[in-house]
């Protein structure tokens, strides 16, 4: 699929779930969020329909998400699906990482790829108090598990927090050194409860190489991809700087999203979903609806100027 600014759209991200098993504070308020109905959501075989239909359409590349993907009844069982669908050449999951210690098996033999997850902190406490109540020690031997059981490149994902985290960049960089680990520093983006936070909360990355200054830049091989990777010299990971915010990646921009409730979001950014399910429980053809939609996909996103997307993160998985 082509859009309108001659991007190849090769890259679908499923959210799952709006649920999670943690409360982290740039995303939910602490009461948690306002539960989608039940019947509202996807079930797993209307997910696998869908999927199938993006695959057919050209989509080659899938990301499941959440909430938090592992806390979904029966996602092995989709995932085993998915996984045998023949032309998805990536198969990746994005999670806190909090239930990958007795998952990763399973998500391996069923045919997932690999596996990118969230650590903002390497501190037991403050990882308790970002996420409200998580326990760093799951995370880390979940991350160990996954690398165990070849669910790689393993990649972490640290979303930067000014007053929280700048303080730690080093210790995580220093983990590439020596594990095959990727870390990837993410800009807070004013979406979630992040929307209202105040404006030194908001680190641009170029931090992290005005902290580290051994950082070579790696060359790009996916132009689509949100990062810009860096290395130590001799380190076995890469450092990876995700900008939204101060470097737009958008002219390069391949994927699109489908929520837990069924909608097609060609932007994180746009309150515009095309509404799939609807037509998919009445039996009509999809094919032509996402074809369509696709050329609706806007040139940017507007974050600069104050833009403001009404649906949570947690039901679009990021
Ligand atoms: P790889 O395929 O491993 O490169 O993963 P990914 O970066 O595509 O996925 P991941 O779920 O790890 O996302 C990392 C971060 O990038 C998250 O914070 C996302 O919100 C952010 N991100 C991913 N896609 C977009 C996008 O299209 N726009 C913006 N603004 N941010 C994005
Ligand atoms: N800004 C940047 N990243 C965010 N994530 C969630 N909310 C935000 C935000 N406001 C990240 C999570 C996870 C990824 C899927 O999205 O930390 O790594
Ligand atoms: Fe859960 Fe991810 Fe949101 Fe944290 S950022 S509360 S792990 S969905």
């Amino acid at each position: 699929m082509i859009d309108l600014y001659k991007r190849k759209i090769n890259y679908l991200r499923i959210s799952v779930t709006d649920l999670c098993n943690l409360r982290c504070k740039y995303c939910m308020p602490k009461k948690g969020i306002k539960k989608i109905d039940h019947s509202e959501i996807l079930r797993l075989e209307e997910i696998e329909e869908i999927t199938k239909v993006f695959v057919e359409l050209g989509i080659d590349k899938i990301r499941i998400t959440g909430g938090e993907p592992l806390v979904r009844r029966g996602i092995i069982n989709l995932i085993e699906k998915i996984g045998k669908m023949d032309k998805v050449r990536d198969f990746a999951l994005t999670t806190n990482g909090t239930l990958l210690k007795k998952y990763a098996k399973d998500l391996k033999m069923a045919g997932l790829n690999r596996v990118n997850i969230s650590v903002d902190t390497l501190n037991v406490q403050k990882y308790r108090e970002i996420t409200r109540g998580g326990n760093l020690k799951d995370v880390i031997e979940g991350i160990c598990e996954a690398k165990k059981v070849g669910l790689t490149p393993v990649k972490i994902n640290t979303v930067l927090i000014g007053g929280f985290n700048e303080d730690e960049i080093c210790d995580f960089v220093n983990l590439t050194k020596n594990e095959e680990i990727d870390v990837r520093f993410i800009e807070l983006m004013p979406i979630g409860e992040a929307k209202d936070w105040s404006i030194d909360k908001f680190i641009p990355s170029s931090k992290v190489l005005e902290k580290i200054n051994d950082l070579k830049e790696v060359k790009k091989n996916d132009l689509s991809s949100p990062a810009d990777y860096y290395k130590i010299p001799n380190s076995k990971g890469k450092v990876g700087l995700i900008n939204p915010i101060s470097c737009k990646f958008c002219e390069n921009c391949n994927r699109v999203r489908i929520t837990c409730d069924g909608k097609l979001k060609l932007c994180l950014h746009s309150d515009e979903e095309i509404d799939l399910k609807t037509p998919l429980r009445k039996g009509e053809n999809l094919k032509e609806i996402i074809i369509n939609a696709i050329n609706k996909k806007p040139k940017s996103h507007h974050l600069e100027d104050g833009e403001h997307i009404k649906r949570n993160m947690v039901a679009i998985g990021g």
